[in-house]
């Protein structure tokens, strides 16, 4: 247990190993989101190189980025990523060839017939995959298909339903349709559905039975990617339960967005210097939890410090300290908290790392 008292303006923290040497042991990779536009940042980029063996381009590789217009690809976001990884000897998961959101507004308003836009989500999947081959390793083939609340529907979509690819009020045969591109694009990346099932229960059922049901009948899903945006008011005993029926799928398990959001001020700080010791042990839990299920290879914070963080635009400056390291990139409880979880599983796993 981190029994020290908590605070931001602490010096900074160095005792101890890093996330990134305590996840080598324990076999799994440690990773964070990451913004090319910061690599300029030399702080950031040590911290990158620092605390984490992967990384993920955090939007460089949504449709509104990468696709700045029809005819357009912009790969050169994505491909500074996979050259900070290759320099800092990290792996790369790839961040999502088809979401609701983030696409761009020539899309949006294009008013596409949905043989049109099949072509077009087609012919991303192959382009964007294609280009990562051999570099990204893993793949969110998709995101979030499930509609928020505690329906368990389908989510009224561009590519679902409005007006769709082809399949509206097919529940989900789009997204199998999707897995079936990405392997045919990427055959060495494994491919993954990402989705929060700290959302609501009926978002874990509707992922639970959804990879089943493809698993069944081989459509090629090789993991699921656990977001975990959570908050001071997660409950823990249910999200471990969670955690248990998808380790039970038997595939792999990345967790793809953790971060713990917390109540801040007007200057961005925690209004209460113990919410970062109850930050810490949720941290600390669902690390732990994860890592008692050998499906788990890998984790990843949304993000790589306070400063670089979506929660407090998010939340309208509601909530935000939500990370493993401060603005500064000093170490707080929750990063020692990790670093723990992870050292505690090294212990119990006993395996080498597949990378550093
Ligand atoms: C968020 C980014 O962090 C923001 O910078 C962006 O403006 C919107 O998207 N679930 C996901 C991520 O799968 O892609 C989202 O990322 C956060 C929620």
């Amino acid at each position: 247990m981190n029994t020290r008292v908590a605070s931001v303006d602490d010096a900074p923290d160095v005792a101890g190993g890093t996330t990134r040497r305590a996840a080598a042991a324990a076999g799994v990779l440690f990773g964070a989101a990451v913004a090319p536009e910061c690599f300029v940042d030399d702080a950031y980029c040590a911290a990158v190189a620092e605390h984490f063996s992967m990384i993920e381009p955090e939007n460089a590789l949504k449709w509104a980025a990468v696709r700045p217009s029809r005819d357009v690809f912009d790969f050169a976001p994505g491909d500074a990523v996979v050259r900070a990884a290759r320099a800092n000897g990290q792996r790369v998961r790839g961040h999502v060839l088809a979401w609701h959101a983030y696409n761009p507004g020539w899309l949006r308003r294009g008013r596409f017939e949905p043989s049109e836009l099949c072509h077009m989500l087609q012919h991303h999947v192959e382009t964007v995959a294609g280009h990562y081959a051999g570099d990204i390793f893993a793949w969110d083939v998709v995101n979030e298909v499930f509609a928020d609340g505690a329906s368990g529907r389908m989510r009224a979509s561009m590519w679902y339903d409005r007006p769709g690819i082809g399949f509206a009020g097919q529940g989900t045969r789009y997204v199998e349709q999707l897995f079936r591109w990405a392997r045919a694009a990427a055959p060495d990346a494994l491919l993954f559905y990402n989705d929060d099932p700290s959302r609501s229960g009926s978002t874990a059922t509707a992922m639970l039975g959804m990879v089943a049901d493809f698993l069944h009948r081989g459509v090629p899903v090789d993991g699921v990617g656990l977001q975990l945006h959570l908050d001071l008011a997660t409950d823990l005993p249910q999200l471990e339960d969670e955690l248990g029926q998808f380790g039970a799928l038997g595939v792999e398990l990345h967790v793809t967005e953790l971060d713990v959001a917390i109540p801040t001020d007007a200057a961005r700080q925690p209004v209460n210097a113990h919410d970062l010791e109850r930050q810490a042990d949720i941290y600390r839990a669902v690390v732990a939890a994860c890592l008692r299920l050998p499906q788990c290879t890998a984790i990843q914070t949304w993000g790589v410090d306070d400063g670089h963080s979506w929660i407090p635009t998010f939340s309208h400056d509601a909530f935000g300290a939500a990370l493993l390291l401060d603005a500064s990139y000093r170490r707080k409880p929750a990063y020692r908290a990790v670093a723990d979880a992870l050292e505690a599983a090294a212990a119990l796993r006993g395996a080498p790392g597949p990378t550093q």
